[in-house]
């Protein structure tokens, strides 16, 4: 039996309420965990909250809550929104659980006990939004840091270091070696870029109570606490700890964000080879969503809120927009009218319109009973099968989404070329009736099992109009000819209602 697909997503920070690049990132996981299941492999997909570090106490302090009441607030609140989206999670992680914080702990005495860390003084700056220390080199041309680090603090302390700087040239061979490693390739050339061209500096991992107290105790020296980047990559390895029977490690993928890339493609695959364990599959990096062509920013409002999206025009459409919009690596660019425009052609006159008027001429001319099969469109539906198998498996999914459409416009144009309303008119054209309607409602079938991890909603609504008592949810079921000669269907409805926009 092959080893179960791990995937995980970034664990987001608690500083806030969830917008819409957090929904994108979890979409693509839960995307790729359900096109692997109905693949026929066994997943296990984790997602969950980051809720230690400077940037989660400043909040809670702004709020007056001490920070685990402050986290615990925000952590229902984004529990709900990981069900909202319909997330096939299987499991949920808090850096405070008992569980991540036990291994994090055990980690730092087995790294401890082996050498990797020596302590220090650091005199220099460090920038608490990004948590993260600068040097001169940080500086812009006019001699200030870049706004995106916020507040920006002088300091001088004693801290613990992971000796980072003498895995270098290994994390390079590695890289070169393992050209799937970080995808897409332009975020992999960045990573080979950076560690050629730069000396990898140690890493900091502790920050000195006296300045930060929300995080892991050191647990060889109270006097600290882990750094948050430290804590956080590893609820990778802490979560599969946790599920030991199951045999997640090493987990199959990592989707992050492409600001989050040299934590997971320069420091994490480092702890994992001192920790002794071998380095996941795959780290995929996604965009990053703009609205009206201008940074998502809460100051500015400038945000989308998935949750009225979702209210307003459904889970299955804005799952449909997102990822269909953007492919899994460059940014992309949110406009009302750009959503509009593909809720109206793709999903209500293209996929809606087609189940709609094949089920009800099926119904009107046929009583519902399926006719005898016909293979027509067998070799479309069998090219798009194919190719979203093959696509899958690549995490491939806007080109997934383009190759189901491609049976979704050419079933709408065998209606317009076939006219089934004016065979209808034609007792001698019953047998060619026949035909047309089995092929159009066998499409529907096979697109309902293809789009199945793209939008469950829908694909579950376009079985149950067919009269099918299954699930969609196997891949293999998109084989021509599911459907039965004299099965009844259910009762057609509008999937995707029309709007005025
Ligand atoms: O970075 N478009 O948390 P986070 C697309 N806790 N993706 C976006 C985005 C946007 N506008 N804004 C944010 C953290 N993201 C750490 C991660 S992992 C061990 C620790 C993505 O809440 C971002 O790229 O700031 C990241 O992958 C995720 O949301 C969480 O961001
Ligand atoms: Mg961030």
């Amino acid at each position: 039996m092959s080893k179960r697909f791990y995937i995980t997503t970034a664990i987001d920070y608690v500083n806030g309420q969830p917008h819409l690049g957090h929904a994108y990132e979890k979409i693509i996981a839960d995307v790729i965990a359900r096109a692997r299941r109905s693949l026929g492999q066994e997943v296990f997909f984790l997602t969950g909250l980051d809720e230690h570090g400077q940037k989660v106490q400043q909040a809670a302090q702004a709020e007056k809550k001490n920070p685990q009441e402050y986290c615990d607030g925000l952590a229902a609140d984004w529990q709900a929104f990981a069900k909202k989206l319909e997330l096939t999670n299987d499991d949920f992680v808090r850096t405070t659980d008992p569980r991540h914080k036990e291994f994090v702990q055990a980690t730092l005495s087995k790294l401890n006990a082996a050498g990797h860390f020596y302590k220090a003084t650091y005199t220099g700056f460090y920038s608490a939004k990004e948590e993260t220390f600068l040097t001169e080199k940080d500086r812009l041309p006019d001699g200030k840091f870049d706004a995106s680090y916020g507040e920006v603090a002088e300091l001088k302390e004693d801290n613990y270091y992971f000796k980072l700087g003498a895995h270098q040239q290994w994390l390079i061979d590695y890289i070169e070696t393992n050209p799937d490693f970080i995808t897409p390739s332009y975020r992999r050339n960045e990573v080979l870029g950076f560690l050629k061209n730069n000396t990898l500096e140690d890493l900091c991992i502790s920050r000195p109570v006296a300045r930060l107290n929300w995080g892991i105790p050191i647990p060889f020296d109270p006097e600290f606490v882990t750094y948050v980047w430290f804590d956080a990559l590893v609820n990778y390895a802490s979560i599969a700890h946790a599920h030991a029977a199951l045999g997640l490690w090493p987990a199959d993928i990592h989707v992050i964000g492409k600001d989050i890339l040299k934590f997971h493609a320069v420091y994490w695959p480092i702890m994992l080879k001192a920790m002794g364990l071998p380095l996941p599959k795959q780290i995929l990096v996604h965009g990053w969503w703009q609205k009206d062509g201008a940074k998502i920013s809460k100051s500015t409002g400038n945000i989308i809120d998935p949750i009225a999206v979702i209210n307003e025009w459904g889970l299955d459409a804005f799952r449909f927009y997102v990822l269909r919009e953007l492919d899994i690596g460059p940014d992309g660019n949110w406009t009302d009218a750009g959503f509009g425009s593909r809720y109206q052609a793709e999903l209500a006159n293209g996929l809606g319109n087609l189940v709609n008027r094949s089920l009800s001429m099926l119904k009107r001319y046929r009583n519902g009973i399926v006719p005898a099969k016909s293979d027509e469109l067998a070799a479309d539906a069998a090219k798009a099968a194919d190719e979203t198998r093959a696509l899958f498996k690549q995490s491939q999914l806007q080109a997934a989404l383009q190759s189901i459409w491609g049976l979704v416009n050419r079933a709408n144009k065998f209606v317009d070329e076939t006219a089934p309303f004016k065979l209808a008119k034609d007792p001698a054209q019953a047998q060619r009736l026949d035909e047309v309607l089995y092929n159009l409602a066998e499409s529907c079938r096979v697109l309902a099992v293809l789009l199945n991890p793209f939008l469950p909603e829908t694909s579950t609504k376009i079985y149950a109009q067919l009269g099918l008592t299954g699930s969609p949810d196997k891949l293999a079921d998109a084989t021509w000819g599911g459907l039965q000669a004299g099965q009844t269907i259910g009762e057609p409805a509008p999937l995707f209602p029309r709007k005025d926009v």
